[in-house]
């Protein structure tokens, strides 16, 4: 029997913009998704756009009993800060109205709300100011943040302020999956250092606040780092990878400091970016009470032609060097590695002060997953059952060896946009039929995790 600890939360995650759907309704002005898909939508796979989201605005309360006869006892979503404040300033009552209800809903109902407060979502007036690359924007945040926590406080005891920020910076700055998809490592920089700074001004707002008496974390991408070989050039690509795409994300969070080998990189390349005098103190003064971590992927490193760090262009570390026992998942072209999650939880014990942590998100992106329909209508997702089986696996053994995470939250609940990737790739418990009026149906997945949760483990 693979048995979890007393009060594990059992949950499933998603995000404003990929799940409401009413874009630009009730108030809510555009971010830079918005935008971009009015002026690009035919890199939008099928043409599907933040507007046909899976429709959660008017439909939560159905996810919410779903969630409810799935034994789920946590959940996390985020608040779209365009419909909060949709010019910046001023209070959009009818998303105040919204959420409390949604939160409401959900604690009502025996699911504890875990509420972030950016995915991905920047507003487009603030984007037309330079995003994150402008200082401005984190003051900016830090209101949106105290407001947040002034109107939904009460009701959240768990917050975090930003899912995966990598990915910002990323697909930003040096990709081109996000908005505004320039290639600048430079400016990735600076766009990297605003954002933490904006997380650790949020966290502090949350501090000041008259509800700040539940907890605060960030939720970071933490894939382990592996590099294809012994030898120094690999070692070296895999410290840098290391150091870009994790530490200096968690060692912010927990330690409230960028690592030192960052800095004396970056200052003799003449990339560090600006900063203010005072910065420093806030970061030190403001590191997270716990830790979301996503894991689907490990990083696999291997040494790019005569590399010099800070190498400006960090993808080319990504190769994606073969290994012999490389499994892949032939939906989506992810690796399958579950030790992966293993090696993570015992670093964030080890060398993160045993920090406390939950599995923020894990899952199996398949596409046509129509294909899969029993003669009852079910998608009988056994692929996702085997990938969740073996997560947990390795979280439990994790646990067992001291790691303090107290929780997994699957991604998704009910199938949600993707971004570019649209609906291409599905990761729900429950199927969504966009073209049957958002219709909910649910997979096998579903009926297997119930168990699972009534029971708190399982059996082999
Ligand atoms: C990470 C992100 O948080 C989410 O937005 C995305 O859709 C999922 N992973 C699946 O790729």
């Amino acid at each position: 029997m693979y048995q979890f600890p007393k009060d594990f939360l059992w949950g499933a995650a998603t995000s404003a913009p990929q799940s409401e759907g009413a874009a630009l309704l009730d108030g809510k002005s555009p971010s830079t998704w918005d935008k971009w898909f009015e002026m690009e939508p035919e890199l939008f796979y099928d043409g599907v756009g933040p507007k046909d989201t899976s429709n959660t605005y008017y439909c939560y309360k159905e996810d919410v009993a779903n969630m409810k006869a799935m034994h789920l006892n946590s959940f996390r979503t985020s608040i779209a800060w365009t419909r909060l404040l949709p010019d910046g300033k001023t209070l959009n009552r009818k998303a105040v109205r919204f959420y409390r209800n949604y939160f409401t809903e959900l604690i009502e109902n025996g699911i504890e709300p875990i509420v972030n407060l950016f995915h991905f979502d920047m507003p487009w007036w603030l984007m037309e100011k330079g995003g994150w690359e402008a200082r401005e924007s984190v003051e900016h945040f830090a209101y949106y943040a105290r407001v947040a926590f002034e109107q939904f406080g009460d009701l959240v005891k768990k917050w975090a302020t930003f899912n995966e920020p990598l990915v910002h910076i990323e697909c930003g700055y040096f990709g081109n999956a996000h908005w505004p998809k320039v290639r600048d490592f430079k400016r990735a920089l600076q766009v990297g250092y605003h954002t933490l700074l904006a997380h650790a001004k949020a966290v502090a707002e949350y501090r000041k606040s008259i509800h700040g008496d539940g907890k605060i974390a960030i939720i970071l991408n933490l894939s382990p780092v592996y590099a294809k070989s012994e030898a120094k050039a690999d070692q070296e690509a895999a410290q840098w990878a290391d150091l870009l795409y994790i530490r200096s994300f968690l060692d912010v969070a927990v330690y409230g400091r960028f690592p030192k080998e960052l800095v004396t990189l970056l200052k003799e390349a003449d990339l560090l970016p600006v900063t203010a005098q005072n910065d420093k103190e806030i970061f030190a003064n403001n590191t997270v009470d716990f830790l979301g971590c996503n894991y689907y992927q490990p990083l696999r490193v291997q040494a790019p032609k005569n590399a010099h760090y800070p190498i400006s262009e960090p993808r080319d570390l990504f190769n994606g060097y073969d290994w012999p026992q490389k499994r892949i998942n032939p939906h989506r072209g992810w690796e399958i590695y579950p030790t992966g999650l293993y090696d993570i939880a015992m670093r964030l014990k080890n060398s993160y002060q045993n920090i406390p942590w939950f599995v923020s998100e894990n899952g199996m992106g398949v596409s046509d997953e129509e294909r899969f329909t029993n003669s009852e209508g079910v998608i009988e997702d056994t692929y996702r059952i085997a990938f969740i089986k073996e997560h947990l696996i390795a979280l439990q053994r994790a646990i067992n060896d001291g790691s303090p995470c107290f929780g997994y939250h699957l991604w998704t609940f009910a199938d949600c946009w993707s971004w570019l990737n649209a609906y291409k790739n599905r990761y729900g418990y429950y199927r969504v039929e966009l073209d049957d009026h958002f219709k909910r149906t649910p997979k096998s997945s579903s009926f297997w995790m119930a168990d699972v949760i009534l029971n708190n483990g399982f059996n082999h």
